[in-house]
């Protein structure tokens, strides 16, 4: 890595990584026969995608859409349309035929959206010249809350997330 990460000035590479992280267990997923393993990453990625949409949902989404109001709509649609396989994996044991059916249908659904976003979208945002920084504070902020929210609540303190 050439640059130190600093997703608050660069909010959209700090996306990019969350990104990179889905396809980097999506690729898990799909590279192995291993019953453990996939199970293991099924988990991985159902919990990365939920976080990413989270932010994205709540703090990315609302502070981007005068930059394309229809193209940010119809991210919000995909949003729910994954929202729901991620519900129904959440509630699921990830070891059979039909899990691993709706993860392929999740991971298909998901990779074409984060292409979209980062080719359609992204540019468009950054040729927009705004100061990112204060987004990068609050998804920063989000993040971190998040993490801590999780870490509480398997700790058997918290109550529900969403
Ligand atoms: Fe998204
Ligand atoms: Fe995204």
């Amino acid at each position: 890595m050439e640059n130190p990460l600093d997703p608050i000035n660069h909010p959209l590479d700090g996306l990019i990584r969350d990104h990179d992280l889905v396809r980097k267990l999506a690729a898990a997923y799909r590279g192995t026969t291993d019953k453990e393993v996939k199970k293991q990453a099924g988990k991985q990625i159902v919990q990365a995608i939920h976080n990413h949409s989270r932010a994205e949902e709540n703090i990315f989404y609302p502070r981007v859409r005068h930059i394309d109001a229809p193209m940010v709509r119809h991210f919000e649609q995909l949003h729910l349309e994954v929202d729901d396989l991620v519900a129904t994996l959440q509630g699921m044991a990830l070891d059979d035929a039909h899990a691993d059916h709706l993860l392929n249908q999740l991971i298909d659904k998901v990779l074409h959206h984060i292409a979209q976003e980062e080719k359609e979208f992204f540019p468009k945002l950054e040729q927009a010249g705004l100061d990112l920084a204060p987004l990068g504070l609050e998804l920063a902020a989000f993040d971190a809350n998040l993490v801590h929210l999780q870490a509480a609540q398997s700790a058997g303190l918290g109550s529900t997330l969403r």
